[in-house]
């Protein structure tokens, strides 16, 4: 079954995705509560979570052309999130508009069984943290038929959701707008399929035209190739667990992981579990927030490196980083430049909490002092700011966490030899909300390594580009440090001369020290996709060499 299967909108443990089963879970925070929502008699009749084909209206027809697996793809896409799907809707409607006379031949290739954003987070209430507007479509052609206000028509909700008056859908309504865009491209689509290498094709002497794509089936561990001339990477974040964790404990899993684990993990919903949740981001918060909800009899810690939780910054001045034209600001300026401006705006994305969630969780610590004093030790849950991970130890029952008090701000903060005030946790599981790291690009291209251009190495890792070592192989003895970056148009920059004009490689959600912090996020995929359409297939783009 797929991990989080959906029974008339039900996780299969009982989690309510339409928020009903909790009154009290996240939803709870914002006022507008779901419980008296979308599971309220609006719009519940056309299926509205499980995406079922056939539930719905009638797909129209994509105008993209499947092509013949064993052919050379003009475009192959590694991953089918948001990022990939914005390249599969800009095609269309480039052929649609007639901006792109003829058809490439595209494929996609996704690792998971289907559609799902980011499943193992839809939790009950969680609410965008976007504008419905900047959607896969609407920044570039409003008059797309993938916009969200189309989604919403298409499903007879638009009435509805209007009277929401809020420009915040909820996470798994998103999710639902984002699984009926990718059920138009199902024949372009392999899912179930890991990609794990790209490889340059050697030819007779020349540029090189063609990539080797090599996937793994998710299922029977088969392997099989695809040729193509070009290919975008788009896997989006890996999730990143911090060293002071034993990552490969059956007791720690990764936010991302969450709603599809924590049924299997954590059984009885009446049992007293105790569970740690390490960071202060939107997840952090989130998952300290509904677990609390899902286990009534649970004890919680939030363990933080940062003193407090702290709001994130979605004001009119700042947000403006995240419109499609800062791009083009950004891009230019020097390293330095680009990397304090991104530091400088990090509280509009990174270990920052929506602001009702923050109040909600206040209100919750101040009932606890209100009815069980101030020692905090005696509350069950507690939010334990300005700590750190000295150890973690199994123990009979459980893993036992040591807990140390440390400055906040002081990354170099080291527990060795450290003398102050310690505290013990016993936990039965640990969640880490410590986000995603961002390059697993560099592995897959590993064979195509020695393309790139060389360059001095560095002394230590950069944020705009990426140093990698080539061994010395027959033709190129000696050891070398090669460069990988991306220019403007997201496509790696190799040696003068080593591709050829209309073939290369395409990165999607790794370019953030170029490119600013909207490319890990939704904001710019309806405009960010059209230009790569237009930089791969438009009439300005560098024509194929056969
Ligand atoms: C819980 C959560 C909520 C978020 N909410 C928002 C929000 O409200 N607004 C916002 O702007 N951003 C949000 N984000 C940020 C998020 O990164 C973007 O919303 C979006 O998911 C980026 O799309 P993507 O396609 O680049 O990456 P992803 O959504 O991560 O998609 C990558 C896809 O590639 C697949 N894949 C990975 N590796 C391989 C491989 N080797 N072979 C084949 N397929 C592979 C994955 O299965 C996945 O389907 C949120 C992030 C999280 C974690
Ligand atoms: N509602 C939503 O739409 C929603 C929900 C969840 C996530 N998101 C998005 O998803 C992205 C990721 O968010 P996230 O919350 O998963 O991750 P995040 O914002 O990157 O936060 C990671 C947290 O982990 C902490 N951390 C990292 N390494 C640590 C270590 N070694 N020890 C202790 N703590 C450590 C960080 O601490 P420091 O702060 O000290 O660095 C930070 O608080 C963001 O874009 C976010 O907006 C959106």
């Amino acid at each position: 079954m797929a991990p989080h299967s959906t029974v008339d909108g039900h996780l299969s443990n009982g989690v309510g995705v339409h928020g009903d089963t909790y009154a009290n879970g996240v939803n709870g925070v914002n006022g507008t509560n779901i419980a008296n929502g979308i599971s309220n008699g609006i719009s519940t009749s056309n299926g509205t979570h499980n995406g079922t084909p056939g539930t719905r209206h009638k797909r129209t027809p994509h105008l993209l052309k499947p092509s013949d697996p064993e052919s050379v793809h003009d475009l192959l896409c590694i991953g089918f999130g948001p990022a990939s799907l914005a390249i599969a809707v800009a095609l269309h409607d480039s052929l649609e508009a007639g901006t792109l006379k003829e058809a490439p031949r595209v494929l996609f290739l996704e690792r998971q069984a289907q559609f799902h954003w980011h499943a193992g987070m839809l939790l009950p209430g969680a609410k965008m943290q976007i504008s419905f507007i900047k959607d896969l479509a609407s920044l570039r052609d409003p008059r797309s038929r993938f916009t969200f206000l189309n989604y919403l028509h298409e499903e007879d909700r638009l009435i509805d959701f209007i009277n929401l008056s809020t420009f915040l859908p909820a996470r798994t309504e998103y999710e639902d707008y984002l699984r009926w865009c990718a059920s138009h491209f199902g024949d372009v689509v392999k899912y179930q399929t890991e990609v794990v290498s790209i490889a340059p094709v050697k030819g007779s002497d020349g540029p090189l035209k063609t990539f080797e794509v090599t996937s793994r089936n998710t299922k029977t561990g088969q392997l099989t190739t695809h040729l193509a001339r070009n290919v975008l990477v788009a896997v989006g974040g890996q999730p990143s667990i911090p060293k002071c964790l034993p990552a490969g404990s059956p007791r720690v899993i990764h936010s991302s992981q969450y709603a599809n684990t924590i049924p299997k993990l954590l059984t009885d919903n009446r049992a007293p579990y105790r569970v740690a949740v390490v960071g202060a981001g939107q997840s952090a918060a989130e998952i300290f927030n509904n677990i609390q909800t899902l286990y009534p009899n649970s004890r919680t810690s939030l363990i933080m490196r940062s003193e407090f939780l702290k709001p994130s910054d979605d004001s009119p001045f700042v947000n403006s980083i995240f419109n499609p034209a800062f791009i083009d600001s950004l891009y230019p300026r020097s390293a330095k430049y680009r990397r304090n401006l991104i530091s400088e705006a990090k509280t509009t994305n990174y270990g920052v909490v929506r602001l009702e969630l923050i109040e909600h969780l206040f209100e919750k610590m101040y009932d606890q002092r209100r009815e069980i004093g101030p020692d905090e030790k005696q509350w069950p849950h507690r939010i334990m700011g300005g700590r750190r991970i000295m150890s973690v130890n199994e123990v009979s029952d459980g893993l036992q966490i040591k807990v140390c008090l440390a400055p906040p701000g002081d990354d170099d903060f080291d527990v060795t030899g450290y003398e102050g005030e310690e505290e013990l946790l016993d936990v039965d599981l640990i969640i880490a909300a410590t986000g995603y790291q961002r390059s697993a690009h560099l592995d897959m291209l590993r064979d195509a390594w020695h393309l790139l251009p060389e360059s001095q190495p560095e002394s230590k890792p950069m944020d705009d580009k990426w140093h990698v070592k080539v061994d010395g192989g027959s033709n190129d003895s000696v050891p070398s440090t090669r460069v990988l970056e991306v220019g403007r148009d997201y496509g790696v920059r190799f040696s003068q001369g080593a591709v050829a004009p209309g073939s290369g490689v395409w990165l999607q959600g790794c370019n953030e020290g170029t490119h600013g912090l909207s490319d890990t996020l939704l904001s710019v995929l309806a405009t960010r996709s059209g230009e790569i359409v237009e930089s791969i297939f438009g009439t300005g783009a560098p024509q194929q060499q056969n």
